[in-house]
């Protein structure tokens, strides 16, 4: 049996920091509104001209020192990302060609936020079959892009940045397995209705906008996120005793609590980061794990769940043994 270990974390934020007390200034909200409902402190914002694969550049270089490869192994990139930099290529193949990369498979995922999930899930099978030797696997956004700056029931929760990991085959655990899902029932909750079939708006048209149902949106994904977790636990003949670390999407910290109260974990054991950087998308979950992992709270040989949920809705999990 061969499975997939994560070899190497890096994540990067863009030096831009927009506290909420900012966001006050410009719309009608306060700290306190913010903090209370989604438990957001700051969130980063990509410079002018800064991109989403400017951002997965620094956090794949920090995950590939970390796993102490030479970039020249990497023979797969999974890029998971809403906000790509353009149509085309694919943000996999512009950064292969960062990293001075030719001849690897290189794709991008958008599963919204669950596009990180999405892309470990494949580089974790192209590893289990012999396809891959060496993966890398990257979630970046720059969703300030789409956020409409007047709209205080949307833009208080969105923030740019990247995360990235590096994946090498183990006889012993790694991945254990991972689930995803979709379902369009939902479609209209939570969306950005621009796109090249469609018609792209120009910056400032309320198309090229995130449009959010939160109440709904809320209620789905702390459900949704709750039979994730027995699907997980269930697939593996596991008990929620298990797991020894959560590493959820960042999106609010109540749905984070909720989905830590079905597992019965203290907050202790959850990696939480929603305060420093708010909804990162794709980039939230790899954000949170090279948290995690370089304050030496996750430790080799611990067992994770990371869990997402995003616009579709999308939704998905990876168990492994760190
Ligand atoms: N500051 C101050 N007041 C705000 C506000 C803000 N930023 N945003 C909304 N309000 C107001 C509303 O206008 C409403 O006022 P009213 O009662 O006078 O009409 C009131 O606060 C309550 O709004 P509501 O939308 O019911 O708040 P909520 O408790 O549902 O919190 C969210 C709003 C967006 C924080 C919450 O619904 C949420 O987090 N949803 C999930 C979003 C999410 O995670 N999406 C991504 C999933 S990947």
């Amino acid at each position: 049996m061969m499975y997939s270990r994560i070899a190497g974390t890096g994540s990067y934020l863009p030096a831009r920091v927009v506290t909420n007390f900012d966001l006050a200034k410009t719309m009608d909200t306060s700290d306190e509104w913010i903090r209370e409902r989604t438990g957001i402190v700051q969130r980063h914002i990509a410079a002018e001209g800064e991109t989403t694969v400017d951002l997965a550049e620094h956090a794949a270089r920090r995950a590939i020192e970390a796993a102490g490869i030479d970039p020249a192994e990497i023979d797969l990139i999974a890029f998971g990302t809403t906000t790509p930099d353009q149509v085309f290529p694919n943000c996999g193949v512009l950064l292969q060609d960062r990293l001075g990369l030719r001849g690897c498979p290189a794709m991008g995922l958008e599963a919204a936020c669950t596009g990180f999930i999405y892309a470990l899930s494949i580089a974790d099978k192209f590893i289990r079959l012999g396809d891959a030797k060496c993966a890398l696997v990257v979630g970046a956004e720059t969703l300030s892009r789409i956020c409409d700056w007047t709209d205080r029931g949307t833009a208080i929760l969105f923030g740019d940045g990247a995360g990235a990991v590096v994946l090498k085959p183990d006889s012993e655990a790694g991945i254990i397995s991972t689930h995803l899902h979709a379902d369009s029932t939902y479609k209209d909750l939570l969306y950005c209705p621009a796109g090249v079939s469609k018609g792209i708006g120009r910056p400032g048209d309320p198309a090229m906008h995130i449009k959010m149902s939160g109440n709904e949106t809320f209620k789905v994904a702390v459900n949704t996120l709750g039979r994730i977790v027995d699907e997980t636990l269930a697939a593996n003949s596991l008990d929620k005793s298990a797991i020894d670390w959560l590493v959820p999407h960042q999106a609010n910290i109540r749905i984070i609590q909720a989905t830590a109260r079905k597992l019965d974990m203290p907050m202790e054991r959850v990696i939480v980061t929603v305060d420093t950087h708010g909804n990162t998308s794709a980039a939230s979950v790899p954000l949170a794990l090279d948290a995690g992992v370089r304050s030496g709270r996750i430790k080799r040989g611990e067992m994770l769940l990371l869990e997402a949920f995003g616009g579709g809705f999308t939704w998905g999990s990876a168990l492994l043994r760190y």
